[in-house]
């Protein structure tokens, strides 16, 4: 289907053949994963994307596989009408928005899992999440077959892990990490933002003001001790309401392992709940 400028495919063998025509037209593609509710982030994949490749396809999937039971996988929110018309504003190409029953037969039973990435940061909270990811992530590389694939540093460990998989199992495809985008006062960019009051979303800002303390501690108070910095920015972020932690961790930003003391490059990431949003953020410290 033809919408003014943008291609809509919803089937697998619709975009084999797309992508198949690309290849033979030698176009090459860069994809964008998104699920959807679509944001200024996604958009910065986007226009980054089409650096990156000629056609620039936007996948559209909420998948059902990274949601634990408990999670939001039916309150996430949706809008394919406001989405069509954002990703045709920022030139996309190709829309690919499968249902679920197309990307997932009744019997689906074969998974992607990754040993020991997903155990740091997140996966403890979200058991099964990464599995999720890097199960639908390799089935886009194998639908969409793309050249360059395209990831917000916003999930670090999602980007982290879609680097190894790509890299242990072989895919041709250059996977290219593009810097969080943040509103002006600093809160991340976050399809769940859009479940926050105002009142919590004002809290909110605490996560990124949380991790410039931290950066500053590095670089002016030349503070090293990690659990220093977490004590401090986890009390920062829990003065104010609706904040609960769920962590605070200083790792080395290519395993993940926790570190003791900032002596070289340090990924600071952490995850929030804000009333019933969990949120993320992470930024590098660099000590001087
Ligand atoms: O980051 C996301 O939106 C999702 O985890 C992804 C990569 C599209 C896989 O569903």
């Amino acid at each position: 289907m033809q919408d003014s400028g943008i291609k809509i495919v919803k089937t697998i063998d619709d975009m084999h053949q797309e992508a198949t025509r690309l290849g033979l037209a030698g176009k090459t593609i860069a994809l964008v994963p998104t699920m959807g509710f679509l944001h200024e982030g996604h958009l910065a994949l986007i226009r980054e994307a089409q650096r990156h490749g000629d056609t620039v396809v936007v996948s559209i999937f909420v998948n059902p596989t990274q949601f634990g039971p408990t999670e939001d996988f039916k309150a996430y929110p949706r809008d394919f009408n406001r989405d069509l018309y954002l990703a045709r504003s920022a030139k996309a190409d190709v829309i690919f928005a499968p249902s679920h029953e197309t990307m997932y037969d009744n019997d689906h039973e074969t998974f992607v899992q990754l040993k020991g990435l997903p155990d740091f940061l997140c996966g403890p909270s979200r058991p099964g999440h990464f599995r999720g990811v890097t199960t639908v992530v390799t089935k886009l590389f194998n639908i969409v077959k793309p050249q360059v694939a395209l990831f917000g540093e916003k999930d670090y460990q999602q980007l982290a892990i879609i680097r190894r998989l790509t890299r242990d199992l072989s895919f041709d495809i250059r996977i290219i990490g593009v810097p969080t985008v943040r509103e002006p006062d600093g809160l991340a960019m976050s399809s769940r933002n859009a479940y926050l009051s105002q009142e919590e979303r004002l809290s909110a800002l605490s996560l990124y003001q949380g991790l410039q303390i931290a950066k500053r501690m590095v670089t002016e108070g030349e503070i090293t001790e990690a659990n220093r910095i977490k004590e401090e920015v986890s009390r920062y972020i829990t003065s104010h309401p609706y904040t609960k932690i769920d962590y605070v961790a200083l790792c080395n930003p290519s395993t993940l392992k926790n570190i003791n003391r900032v002596k070289e490059e340090t990924l600071i990431a952490l995850a929030v709940w804000v009333g019933t949003t969990r949120l993320i953020d992470n930024i590098v410290l660099k000590p001087r």
